[in-house]
């Protein structure tokens, strides 16, 4: 095995992109997400420190990685995030780092996280009326996180992108309000479609995409866009370019073909696919003192696992574990 090989999946896919759940806790308790009372998190003797964060890391940017999301749970509740942050963003190869966030603590951490050098934001926001974003959440944190959203945006962070959820329960009018904001906020706004993640995510009910598109299409004269990423959301633009919109559609027109990720969860597990069990357990190896070129050989394998697609659809009682495991 060379280093020159990459990271080719069975299905010749390069695989480019890690997103890294540094914790599996969270502050909120979003009901497609969490269940409520829920306790099963990792032990912190089981997390990967930041020293195994940067040894796999680096290993997998020897053989092609450049692009790392920071994930969670709430990435943020993490200790000293800005500062693995910063130590990520110095591995040779890696060029785009990212973070996804409820965006409760975002004010605090905004200065320290551009610092260390994350390029780019993706907030989740749900709902922009109070009481729908605590019946969503569990509890009405709405203001701080638009406070962490106005930060990340007065200090430059771009694009800033908000993740919305489309869930039965949203109504047309909680659409149109989120499209005004992020118009005059200059963030990009994605739809998402739920996935039938745990009980939470299939108990959630799902909302397809597709007629919701045609009708933002057409009001607002839309074109199709390109904005800078490295995830499956495909994207309509206005015709002056003011405002973009992403959707991401893993059950109405899923994505798989094009797949260049794998998530590395806190505990050292990585996922070869959101929509699978199929895994490879790194803190084991790592414990034992394995070396670095044995490293290598164990990541090139790991990526050999990789499965074709995701079976939402066909076998929706598949994946036990909740979203906010793996952070997406
Ligand atoms: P960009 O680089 O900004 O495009 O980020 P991203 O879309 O990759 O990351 P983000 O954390 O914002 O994810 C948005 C949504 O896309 C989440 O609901 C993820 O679960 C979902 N998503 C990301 N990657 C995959 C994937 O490989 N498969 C599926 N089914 N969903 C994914
Ligand atoms: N289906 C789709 N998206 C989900 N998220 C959490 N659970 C689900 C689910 N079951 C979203 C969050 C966040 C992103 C990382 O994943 O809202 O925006
Ligand atoms: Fe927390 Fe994100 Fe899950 Fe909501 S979706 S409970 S913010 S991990």
């Amino acid at each position: 095995m060379t280093e020159s090989s990459g990271l080719i999946d069975p299905f010749g896919r390069k695989v480019e992109y890690i997103r890294l759940s540094v914790t599996d806790r969270c502050d909120l308790r979003c009901n497609y997400c969490m269940p409520k009372g829920f306790k099963g998190f990792e032990q912190p003797p089981n997390w990967l420190d930041f020293d195994e964060i940067e040894r796999v890391l680096s290993a997998f940017a020897r053989l092609g990685l450049a692009r790392v999301r920071l994930t969670g749970g709430e990435p943020l509740l993490r200790k000293d995030l800005p500062k693995l942050a910063a130590r990520i963003k110095s591995i040779p190869g890696i060029d785009d780092l990212s973070l996804s966030t409820n965006a409760t603590q975002l004010s605090k951490h905004a200065v320290d996280l551009k610092q260390a050098g994350v390029d780019r934001i993706n907030v989740s926001l749900d709902s922009l009326d109070h009481q729908r974003f605590a019946e969503i959440t569990g509890r009405d944190s709405l203001q701080k996180v638009l406070d962490g959203l106005e930060q990340a945006h007065r200090i430059g962070f771009a694009p800033v992108k908000i993740n919305m959820v489309m869930t039965p329960q949203t109504s047309e009018q909680e659409l149109d309000d989120m499209v005004a904001y992020c118009m005059d906020n200059q963030f990009v706004l994605r739809l998402i479609e739920i996935m039938p993640m745990g009980d939470t995510g299939r108990n959630a009910g799902f909302v397809d995409l597709q007629p919701i598109k045609q009708r933002l299409q057409q009001r607002f004269d839309l074109i199709d866009g390109v904005v800078p990423g490295a995830g499956p959301a495909r994207y309509l633009k206005s015709k002056d370019g003011s405002f973009s919109i992403g959707f991401i559609t893993p059950l109405s027109q899923h994505f798989c073909a094009t797949c260049n990720r794998v998530r590395l969860a806190v505990d050292g597990t990585l996922y070869l696919c959101l929509g699978n069990e199929h895994k490879f357990e790194f803190r084991p190896l790592l414990r034992q003192g394995i070396s670095d070129d044995e490293l290598l050989e164990a990541v090139q394998h790991a990526i050999t696992l990789k499965p074709e697609r995701h079976e939402f659809r066909e076998s929706p009682q598949r994946i036990v574990r909740f979203m906010s495991h793996t952070g997406g």
